[in-house]
């Protein structure tokens, strides 16, 4: 997309909704009208019935394939979103799950299948990251993060203790915080050392009676190792604490080093960032939590357990069990995809997953330190941040950039986070982009900089490619629109500038 580009190329378009374009007597139903459907419609009182769009299929498949082109997604190029490791989803895993979901309903035969996958699925889990039992339930990151802390605060009680305060680092990702509240903690933020990693004295000074664990994101939002973890392990136990390790970021270590053998009592790992299934819309996704035998016993019920014959059953039979946080067997199909992706590219496979994702990060770090601000000169490795200070003497700010960057083809990298570096670009390009993405990217950034060396006016008010162009944030934020009205009631000029 070239960057002078200035004509929106969706003009006025406004994809109306399926029932606006429907019409008596166009409908694709292919199946008959069920044989007794007099009866059936006396059962559901009409009032009840729910209003269809009538509308060939020809029509509906442009609408939605009209409405996946206005949006950008990792099937289309590079989305360097940082923290949100958006990687290629292998198609084999759409298709091995989709032959799990031919088996519906599932006998006896098939639920031990599916069973035993996911028994294969967290022993995986748990050799990758040298812990000794898992719980595949939570539904996402944050939410095994919930879990993580529920636990926690049962194992805390479980000793007749009442630590209240759980020590969260400010390069933590942010959902932290909020679940250790919502678990019923107090949070205590605590600064990073200056090279962007935590200092075991540092926690040393904030260690007292109350502590009942630190939640430290490893690598973190820095992309960054937190190379004293070890040490800080040591002394959060010594205080009788445990180290929560949000593993979110397990793509960057994974095949290589261990949580568990860094000391971790208590963990979680992004299903879905990880390991090859989508991460999008707020899920579905798979949060799964891990821990050491010490805290095994406070894991959510149902548990996965196998009997002497070899088969499988779910017991709730754990007296000290924090309980259920999902339905029974979590989010199946994303347990089904991590699997998938974990066998086909195997041990080595993960391991150099990993090393081509700090690769790839470190190759556009080092293209773009130069040209762009680099408050943090530790090595990274998944990610790494830069930010807008070079180019905040032309009044141009991190988010110009990013929403110049869609311009140029690109879903924007995070911006404004992690909070410790002002005017935040935190990008993450994933093992999975090759060379020549890299280096488009590379030209796109290095452009954007001589641009607003040159002509700042040219990178303000961007994108202008997109069926929505720059929208006006302090306006959208003083009249929201909650509900759902058709375009011409609402009016492009609200949203856009
Ligand atoms: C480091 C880290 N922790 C936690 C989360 C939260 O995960 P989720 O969005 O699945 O709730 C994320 C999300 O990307 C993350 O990057």
């Amino acid at each position: 997309m070239p960057f002078d580009e200035t004509v929106s190329t969706f003009p006025e378009h406004r994809e109306p909704l399926l029932i606006t374009l429907s019409s008596q007597g166009k409908n694709s139903r292919l199946v008959p009208e069920p044989f007794d459907a007099g009866d059936l419609d006396d059962l559901r009182p009409a009032e009840h019935l729910p209003v269809l769009p009538d509308i060939s299929e020809v029509e509906t498949i442009r609408h939605f394939t009209r409405l996946s082109r206005l949006n950008f997604g990792i099937d289309q190029g590079m989305y360097p979103l940082g923290s949100c490791t958006m990687k290629h989803n292998p198609k084999i895993s759409e298709e091995i799950l989709s032959r799990f979901a031919a088996i519906h309903p599932a006998d006896r035969r098939a639920m031990q299948i599916i069973l035993s996958s996911i028994h294969t699925l967290a022993g995986f889990l748990q050799e990758i990251c040298g812990m000794d039992a898992c719980s595949l339930w939570p539904a996402a990151g944050a939410h095994g993060e919930l879990t993580g802390m529920m636990i926690i605060k049962k194992a805390v009680k479980a000793v007749g203790q009442d630590r209240t305060t759980v020590l969260v680092p400010d390069t933590a990702h942010g959902t932290n915080p909020a679940s250790c509240s919502i678990a019923g903690f107090i949070t205590k933020n605590i600064p990073s050392g200056p090279e962007g990693f935590v200092t075991a004295s540092l926690v040393q000074k904030h260690l007292d009676g109350d502590v009942a664990a630190l939640m430290l994101t490893n690598p973190n939002t820095l992309g960054i190792f937190e190379q004293e973890i070890s040490r800080i392990a040591t002394i959060l136990h010594e205080n009788g604490s445990y180290l929560y390790m949000d593993g979110a970021n397990l793509n960057a270590i994974m095949g290589i080093s261990r949580p568990g053998d860094m000391g971790v009592d208590c963990m979680h790992v992004n299903l879905h960032k990880t390991f090859g299934a989508p991460h999008g819309g707020g899920g579905p996704g798979g949060g799964p939590v891990l821990v050491k035998k010490t805290l095994e016993r406070f894991l959510p019920v149902p548990r996965l357990e196998r009997d002497s014959s070899g088969l499988f059953h779910l017991s709730l039979h754990y007296p000290d069990s924090i309980g259920m946080v999902h339905s029974t067997l979590g989010n199946v199909g994303v347990l089904i995809k991590a699997l998938t992706y974990l066998l086909s590219v195997g041990p080595d496979g993960i391991r150099k997953a990993a090393a081509t994702a700090c690769l790839n990060a470190n190759y556009l770090k080092k293209k773009l330190r130069e040209t762009f601000d680099l408050p943090y000169d530790t090595p990274t490795l998944h990610e790494f941040v830069l930010s807008d200070r070079k180019q905040k003497d032309a009044g141009i700010t991190t988010m110009d950039i990013a929403k110049m960057l869609m311009d140029a083809g690109f879903h924007p990298p995070t911006v404004h986070f992690p909070l410790v570096v002002p005017g935040a670009l935190m990008i993450e390009p994933t093992e999975t982009e090759p060379l020549r993405e890299l280096q488009r990217f590379t030209d796109a950034m290095e452009r954007i900089a001589e641009m607003c060396r040159s002509g700042p006016g040219s990178v303000r008010n961007r994108p202008q490619s997109t069926p929505v162009t720059r929208v006006d944030e302090v306006h959208a934020a003083r009249n929201l629109v909650l509900t759902w009205k058709d375009a011409e009631s609402i009016g492009s000029e609200q949203v856009s500038k």
